[in-house]
Parts: structure tokens; C-alpha cells; sequence
């Protein structure tokens, strides 16, 4: 059965989170993130989404931007950066113009073609989300793009995934939900979302309840499955 909604988790699956030490580093004439910025990519994203479990869990929301920010405190302090607060200003601009995956445009412009609608449900801010999507030129491919600041509560808590068919009127069980977390995945699987995980990193399986439908390299098979 083809899916009647396409529902995309936003960092990491359509805008590559990486981007912003990466492109930092390559901009830093002192040449000190060389080494490390994949090590300091790879702790940002790390507390950002612990920090978004831990606040759910002790019911003390934030919005994605403070916690993107603290979780990029304590990835620069881990790397002896604290006290650099240019670059932490870079970092943070950065991170509003990450790059979207190659393919991501393509894709999503076959997709639409079909007439399916395509959204973005994502822990990001509505402004974190215009940004990215600005950036990347996706605003007209995309019918929403839902933020989990409408509910105050972060992914993988129902109340997210219930935002998708009060806005798009199509049921769980017709929605793919693409994302290249796989707790995300499994969070929208345990919803009722048919299900694509997406492992551009090779990534063993989450061992977690329930096993994605469709497990792809990049977004490219998914124009296949409208034929
Ligand atoms: C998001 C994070 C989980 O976009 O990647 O929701």
C-alpha cells in the first residue's frame, strides 16, 4: 500500500547536523577544530538529545534552540573551547543554515510530483525549522512543518507523533515516518506510523521495541515507492 503522507524527522535525516563544526572548522584560521570537530559535532548531538529525554522526564521543557545551546556549552568546555564565545555565536548561526543532504531536494520534488503530502515533524523550534528549511530552498516541496513546541513535550512522547493527523487528516497507519534516529523510529512505529529508517552511518539497529519497515542508505528508494 502507498503511504498517503510522507513525515520527515528534520536533523540528521533531511539537514546534516554535522555541518556546522565541519564548516566552522574548515572557516577557523587558528586551525585549532581541525582535529577535533567531529568529536565536538558528535557531543552536541549527543547532549542535545539526552538533554531533551531528561527534560521530558523531569517535565522541565525547554525549547530546542536552549537546549541546542547548552548541549553546545558542554561539548565546547569537554574540548577545552569554553571561554571561546565567538565561536560559539559561529556555531549557533551555523546550525540555523545547516546543509541539507544531497539527494534531499530531489527526492522530495519527485515525491511531490506524485501528489502525496510531504511534512517535517521535528523537535526544532518553528523558527529553527524556517531557517533550515530556507536555507535549503524545501519550503515549497512541504505542506508543514510541525514543531513539537505546539505540544511542549519532545520526541518520542504520542502527543508529537498525534500532531500529524490533526494537521494532514491522514491516519497512522497511512503515514511513512522517515527518520535516521532510530529511537525516533521506533518511537513513530510504537505510534502507529509505517516506518523508514534511515542509517547513513551504518549503524547497528537500535535495540528498542519494534523494527522499521524499510531501512535505506539515503531518502533516494523512497521515490519508488510512489510507482
Ligand atoms: C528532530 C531531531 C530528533 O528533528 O532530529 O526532531
Amino acid at each position: 500500500m502507498k503511504p498517503s503522507a510522507f513525515v520527515f524527522d528534520a536533523y540528521g535525516t533531511l539537514f546534516d547536523v554535522t555541518a556546522a563544526a565541519r564548516r566552522a572548522a574548515a572557516d577557523d584560521p587558528s586551525g585549532q577544530l581541525q582535529q577535533i570537530w567531529p568529536r565536538l559535532a558528535d557531543d552536541w548531538r549527543r547532549k542535545q538529545l539526552e538533554y531533551t529525554w531528561l527534560r521530558t522526564i523531569m517535565r522541565q521543557h525547554a525549547d530546542f534552540a536552549e537546549v541546542t545551546a547548552a548541549a553546545l556549552d558542554w561539548a565546547m568546555e569537554a574540548q577545552g573551547l569554553g571561554a571561546d564565545h565567538a565561536l560559539r555565536q559561529k556555531l549557533l548561526a551555523l546550525y540555523d543554515e545547516l546543509d541539507a543532504f544531497p539527494e534531499v531536494a530531489g527526492v522530495l520534488t519527485r515525491l511531490r510530483e506524485t501528489g502525496v503530502p510531504l511534512a517535517i515533524l521535528s523537535n526544532g523550534t518553528p523558527g529553527m525549522l524556517k531557517s533550515a528549511i530556507d536555507h535549503a530552498g524545501l519550503g515549497d516541496l512541504l505542506t508543514a512543518a510541525l514543531s513539537v513546541e505546539e505540544v511542549g513535550i519532545y520526541k518520542p512522547a504520542a502527543k508529537v507523533y498525534a500532531m500529524v493527523e490533526a494537521r494532514l487528516q491522514v491516519p497512522p497507519s497511512k503515514v511513512l515516518f522517515v527518520s535516521s534516529n532510530g529511537w525516533d523510529v521506533a518511537g513513530a512505529a510504537h505510534f502507529g506510523f509505517q516506518t523508514a529508517w534511515v542509517n547513513r552511518g551504518n549503524a547497528p539497529l537500535d535495540r528498542l521495541p519494534h523494527v522499521p519497515r524499510h531501512i535505506l542508505k539515503d531518502l533516494t528508494p523512497l521515490a519508488d515507492l510512489m510507482k
